[in-house]
Order: C-alpha cells, then sequence, then structure tokens
C-alpha cells in the first residue's frame, strides 16, 4: 500500500486527528489564524501521526481510544511547531514545495506561530483521559532532544568535527526522538506491555534514523520534486552521512583538505561544488543509503515481538515507504 493508501485505510480515525489538529489550534487572533491557514493548508506527509495511529492499532484490536488520536495530534502540532523554528535557524525559503511562513511573514512571526503549535501540542497531551503524567513526560523529553540535538548541530556546524557518533546524536534528537514519542506515547495511549512498548519504541527510533538519513541524502541529490532547497548543508558547515561515508573511503589528508575548505565556505562558496564532487567520487551516498537500509532492517526486526496483524504489516510498509521514499 502506498502511505496515502494507508491514511485512507484508517479514514475515521485519520480523520478525526486532523479535526483535533485543526481545533487545537483555534484562536480568535485574525493573524494567528490566518498564518496556521496557510500551514494547514500545505500539510506536509503526516507520518508522525500515522506512525502513531499504526502503533496504537498494532497494540490493541480495539477501536482507538481518543488519547491515541490526542497523542497522533500532537505528535503532528510538535513536528510542525520545529519546522516554524528550524526555517528560521537554518534561513529556509522554501518547504513542501511553497514559501516557508519565515520567508513571507519574517522570523518573528514563524518563531511566535511555532511556540503556539508547540504549547498547542501539550494542551492535547495534558488533557489525555489516562496516563497523562507519562505522556506529559515523554513529551517533554522529546522537546529536550529537539532542542539539543538544533543545538548540538550548530556546535558541530562552528567546530567542523562531526564524527559518526556525533551525527548519529543529532539525528536521534532531532528527528528519531518525535518518532519515538509518537509511538510510545502511542502503545501507552492503549495500555501496552513493557515489552511491546519497547519493540515499538525501537522500532521508531531505527526508523526515525533512517528518515533523517534519507532526508540527508535528499541534500546531495539534484531532484526538483523534493520540495526543499538542496545542496544547503554543506553551506551551512552540516557534516552529514554521504559526507561522512566519502570519509570512510578517503585518505587522512584528502579529509583534512575538505575539512578546511567546510571551515572556509562561507568565504569561499564555490568549495561547495568541489565538495559534493568529492561525495560523489568517494561512492559517500552509496554508503548512506548502506547504513540507511541498515536502520530501516533494524525497525522492521524489532517489530518481531508482535503479532503479525494487518496494522503491523502495516508498520513494516512504512520501513518500507522510508526506505524508498523519493520526497
Ligand atoms: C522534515 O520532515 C524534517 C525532517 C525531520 C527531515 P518531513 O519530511 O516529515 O516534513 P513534512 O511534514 O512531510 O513536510
Ligand atoms: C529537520 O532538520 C529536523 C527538525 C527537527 C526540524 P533539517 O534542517 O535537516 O530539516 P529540513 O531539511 O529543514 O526539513
Ligand atoms: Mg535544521
Ligand atoms: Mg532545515
Amino acid at each position: 500500500m502506498r502511505i496515502e493508501e494507508l491514511k485512507e485505510f484508517y479514514g475515521e480515525d485519520w480523520k478525526k486527528v486532523n479535526i483535533r489538529i485543526g481545533k487545537a489550534l483555534e484562536s480568535d487572533i485574525e493573524l494567528l489564524n490566518s498564518t496556521n491557514g496557510m500551514i494547514l493548508s500545505h500539510s506536509g506527509k503526516q507520518l508522525r501521526p500515522l506512525l502513531s495511529i499504526l502503533v496504537a492499532k498494532a497494540c490493541s484490536d480495539a477501536p482507538l481510544p481518543e488519547d491515541s488520536l490526542r497523542v497522533a495530534a500532537a505528535a503532528e502540532l510538535l513536528h510542525n511547531a520545529t519546522l516554524l523554528h528550524d526555517d528560521v535557524a537554518d534561513e529556509s525559503d522554501c518547504r513542501r514545495g511553497e514559501p516557508t511562513i519565515n520567508s513571507l511573514m519574517g522570523p518573528s512571526v514563524s518563531v511566535l506561530v511555532g511556540d503556539y503549535w508547540l504549547v498547542s501540542a501539550m494542551n492535547e497531551i495534558q488533557a489525555a483521559d489516562h496516563f497523562g503524567p507519562r505522556l506529559i513526560s515523554i513529551f517533554s523529553r522529546t522537546l529536550t532532544h529537539l532542542a539539543e540535538g538544533e543545538m548540538l548541530q550548530l556546535q558541530k556546524a562552528q567546530s567542523g568535527d562531526t564524527d559518526e557518533n556525533d551525527y548519529l546524536r543529532i539525528i536521534y534528537c532531532k528527528t528519531a526522538s518525535l518518532f519515538e514519542a509518537a509511538a510510545i506515547a502511542a502503545a501507552i495511549s492503549v495500555n501496552a506491555s513493557a515489552e511491546v512498548e519497547e519493540a515499538v519504541r525501537k522500532y521508531a527510533v531505527s526508523l526515525g534514523l533512517a528518515f533523517q538519513i534519507r532526508d540527508d541524502i535528499f541534500d546531495y541529490s539534484d531532484d526538483p520534486e523534493i520540495g526543499k532547497p538542496i545542496g544547503v548543508d554543506i553551506l551551512e558547515q552540516k557534516i552529514t552521512m554521504p559526507l561522512l561515508g566519502a570519509f570512510m573511503n578517503a585518505s587522512d589528508t584528502e579529509v583534512s583538505e575538505v575539512k578546511v575548505k567546510i571551515n572556509r565556505i562561507h568565504e569561499h562558496p564555490e568549495y561547495s561544488g568541489q565538495i559534493l564532487e568529492f561525495v560523489r567520487e568517494k561512492h559517500g551516498v552509496q554508503y548512506a543509503e548502506k547504513r540507511l537500509a541498515g536502520y530501516v532492517s533494524d525497525a522492521v526486526g524489532a517489530l518481531s515481538v508482535l503479532p503479525r496483524t494487518q496494522a503491523v504489516r502495516h508498520l513494516e510498509e512504512m520501513a518500507d515507504y522510508v526506505a524508498r521514499r523519493n520526497k
């Protein structure tokens, strides 16, 4: 099944999640409502709420309780909050094939609206009927990770010494931790056992790491369909998996030369083409593809403790989608 077909398959629950998202954002401030409307009209892939629904269904065959839908809505609200903040941090003009709120209305609006989405996410969680304190602590830990991930990424961009462990920590914090929260909170919302909760946690973390590696591979591709600027990571001095892969296949001298170029890229933007060529020559993308496939296979492997129901097969399809997606 394609990802859109999966959403249709869970149609009723899916509609309820989107209604919750809309309601959570309602305000009597016209500027806030109109800005929220602009964001909602280009809603993106909505993978995190889909993950919550699939996990809740995989953990329980009863109709989903409202708390599962709250968790799904909160995951998407929080995701969009991070994007509104990230587009300020990265000075990005384009997202989902459209101009960003940052470029249309400026960084103040993007930060403030991001705060509003973030608080709306926490309000959804806080209003949960059951397990409220556990759900709040899961989401607040993720908020800590998201901020730490973006800050560590900035720190490493300045120091220019990212190794694979640093990179994995950054992408766990900024991306996989939200997949993790969306999955564990969904499992808790249907009262899953500790063993099942741990299995879906492992699934979601591996899926999130794979998802961000795919995103970082996009940055080295030349496909205009992606809907975001490409070739920008290196201009922001971000060392990601394709470049780390190229380093693995290069001599110490070559690695040092490239690192010097990255440190001076602001004065010499022409270095970026040379670094892209280096990554191509040293098969950095192929290395990243291999690592991505490893995480996708870890994700699917983690599901083996669950009975192989239809929802579990859909989780496998989601992992397959992350491996192959082209936007
Ligand atoms: C973008 O996430 C940010 C990353 C973690 C790479 P998505 O690619 O899921 O964004 P949308 O919501 O579908 O636009
Ligand atoms: C996205 O980081 C992860 C977030 C938590 C916002 P990136 O900066 O790598 O993602 P894009 O390319 O802007 O979507
Ligand atoms: Mg960023
Ligand atoms: Mg960005």
